[in-house]
C-alpha cells in the first residue's frame, strides 16, 4: 500500500516554497500528497517563528493533530520549518506524539529519516548548511492558481536586525545559481504561468559569480514580455539605483516594492541594528519615485520595540504619512529568545501600550491604502487574470503591475489573460472596474 502525506504551512513566502520543495521530495520517493489530513499517514507542520504568537498558533495546532494519533497509532507527525530549528530536541520532550524534527536545510534527508522511523522511535536533524538551495529540485507547485508562482532564489540571512530569529533558523545567507532560477521560470512561463515572484529574505543581495540582482531581474523579464515578474523583500540598505534602472527598462518587472522601515526613528533603527538611516531610507524613496514614478510602495512595521518612545512611535506615524504607502505589515514587537535584543535590551514597553500603538497605525495604514486606491479611480490598468473571485462567479479576479487586487465582471477572459481594466470603484484592500476593449 502506498503512503499518503499532508502539509500544513505557517510562516513567510520562503516556508510555502519549501513545502513545495518538501512535496517534490516525498513525490520522487513515491510517496502520495492528500489534501485530507485525516487520512494521511504523515502529517507534517513547516513552522514559523518570526513572533511568538506564530509559534503559539502552531502550538495549538499540533495539539490537535496529536489527537489524530489516538485513532490513527500509526500516523507520523513531523515538525518542519523556522521552529524545528528553533527548538529542535525540545519540541520532541514537550510532545511525546511528535516523531521528527527536520530543519530548513536537512529536507533532503526526509525519506531517509522516515525510513529509519521502523527502527528507531524519533528522528531528528536540524542541521544548518551553507550551501543547501534545493536548486536541482523542481518545485510541486501548490498555489491556488496557475498564474503565478514563487522561486526562491537565496536562504538564509546574516542581517542579524536585534530583534529577529532569521539569521538562526535560516542559517547563513546563500544565493542559488542564476542558471537554474531563470531556468525554473523558463519551466514555468512554458507551463502556462505568467508571474513569477523572487523570493529571500533580502534579496537585493543576490549574488552568484557575476550575477547580481539587478541582473537577474533583467535575465528573468528576458524569458518573455508577457512573464510578469515581483520579488520580496528588499533591504533598504541595499536597494541601488542599479535595479531600479533595471526596472524602469522592463515593464514587466513590476511597479512595486516592498521596503520595509521597521520604525521611523533613528534611535530605534539603530537599536534595530537596519544598518540604515531615515535620511537614507527617505533617499531611495527618492529614487524609486524618480525612476518608476507609478511604482507602489509597501512596508513592514514594528510597534513596542525596547525603548520606543512615544515620540519615536509618532515619527513612524509622520513616515507613514510622508510616504503614503499602498499596504503595511504592521506588528507588536515580539522578544525572540538568543536574538540581540533579548540579550542585550529590556522588553521594556507594556503590552497595553504595544497594543494601543498598534492599533493606531493599523487604523492610520487603512486611511492611507484607502488614499491610495482612490487616487486609481478613474485610471486604467493592465490586469493580469488570476480567476473567479471568492465572492461571486460572475466577479473575476486579476491585479496590476502595482499588485493591487483588482474585481471586474467576467466575459470571456481565462486565467493568465492580459485585460485592461478601468477602475470605477474601491475599498482600502480592493479596487472595482470594468473591462475595457
Ligand atoms: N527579511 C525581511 C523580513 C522578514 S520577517 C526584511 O528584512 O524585511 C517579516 C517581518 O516580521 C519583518 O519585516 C518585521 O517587521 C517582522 N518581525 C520580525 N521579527 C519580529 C519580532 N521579533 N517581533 C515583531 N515583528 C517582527
Ligand atoms: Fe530578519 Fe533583518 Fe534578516 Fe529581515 S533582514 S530576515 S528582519 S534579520
Ligand atoms: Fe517565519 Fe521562518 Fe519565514 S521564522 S517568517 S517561516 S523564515
Amino acid at each position: 500500500m502506498y503512503k499518503t502525506f499532508f502539509i500544513e504551512t505557517y510562516g513567510c513566502q520562503m516556508n510555502f516554497a519549501d513545502s513545495e520543495i518538501v512535496h517534490s521530495i516525498l513525490v520522487n520517493v513515491g510517496y502520495v500528497p492528500t489534501m485530507e489530513i485525516r487520512k494521511a499517514d504523515f502529517v507534517f507542520i513547516n513552522t514559523c517563528s518570526i513572533r511568538d504568537h506564530a509559534e503559539q498558533r502552531v502550538l495549538n495546532r499540533l495539539q490537535e493533530v496529536q489527537s489524530l494519533k489516538k485513532k490513527r497509532p500509526h500516523l507520523i507527525i513531523g515538525i518542519l520549518g523556522c521552529m524545528a530549528e528553533r527548538l529542535q530536541k525540545q519540541l520532541i520532550e514537550k510532545n511525546k506524539n511528535v516523531d521528527l524534527v527536520v530543519g530548513p536545510d536537512a529536507y533532503r534527508r526526509l525519506p531517509e529519516m522516515l525510513n529509519s522511523l521502523s527502527t528507531q522511535d524519533k528522528a531528528i536533524d536540524t542541521l544548518l548548511s551553507t550551501e543547501e538551495t534545493y536548486s536541482d529540485i523542481e518545485p510541486i507547485r501548490l498555489s491556488s492558481n496557475r498564474v503565478s508562482a514563487f522561486i526562491a532564489i537565496m536562504r538564509g540571512c546574516e542581517n542579524y536586525c536585534a530583534y529577529c530569529v532569521v539569521p538562526y533558523t535560516r542559517g547563513r545567507e546563500r544565493s542559488r545559481e542564476a542558471r537554474t532560477i531563470i531556468h525554473e521560470a523558463q519551466v514555468l512561463f512554458d507551463q502556462g504561468y505568467r508571474e513569477v515572484t523572487l523570493l529571500g529574505q533580502n534579496v537585493n543581495s543576490y549574488r552568484c559569480d557575476t550575477v547580481d540582482f539587478a541582473d537577474l531581474l533583467a535575465l528573468t523579464a528576458q524569458i518573455n514580455p508577457l512573464l510578469r515578474v515581483r520579488f520580496a523583500t528588499s533591504h533598504p540598505k541595499d536597494l541601488s539605483d542599479k535595479l531600479l534602472e533595471t526596472m524602469a527598462q522592463y515593464p514587466n518587472i513590476c511597479r512595486s516594492i516592498h521596503l520595509p522601515i521597521q520604525s521611523g526613528s533613528d534611535t530605534i533603527l539603530q537599536k534595530m541594528n537596519r544598518k540604515y538611516t531615515l535620511a537614507w531610507y527617505k533617499d531611495r524613496i527618492a529614487a524609486i519615485r524618480r525612476y518608476l514614478p507609478d511604482c507602489s510602495l509597501s512596508t513592514d512595521i514594528i510597534v513596542g520595540f525596547c525603548d520606543e518612545t512615544e515620540q519615536d512611535y509618532k515619527d513612524t506615524l509622520s513616515l507613514m504619512q510622508e510616504v503614503g504607502y499602498a499596504s503595511a505589515f504592521m506588528f507588536k514587537y515580539s522578544e525572540r529568545p538568543d536574538t540581540y535584543a533579548a540579550k542585550h535590551y529590556a522588553d521594556n514597553i507594556p503590552e497595553d501600550v504595544k497594543s494601543q500603538r498598534l492599533a493606531h497605525v493599523i487604523d492610520f495604514q487603512q486611511q492611507s491604502s484607502l488614499l491610495s486606491n482612490q487616487r486609481d479611480i478613474g485610471q486604467t490598468f493592465e490586469v493580469l487574470v488570476e480567476g473567479v473571485s471568492k465572492r461571486s462567479t460572475t466577479q473575476y479576479i486579476g491585479r496590476n503591475s502595482q499588485n493591487k487586487v483588482v474585481i471586474f465582471s467576467h466575459t470571456d477572459e481565462k486565467p493568465g489573460d492580459y485585460i485592461y481594466v478601468r477602475i470605477t470603484d474601491c475599498s482600502a484592500v480592493t479596487l472595482f472596474g470594468q473591462r475595457i476593449e
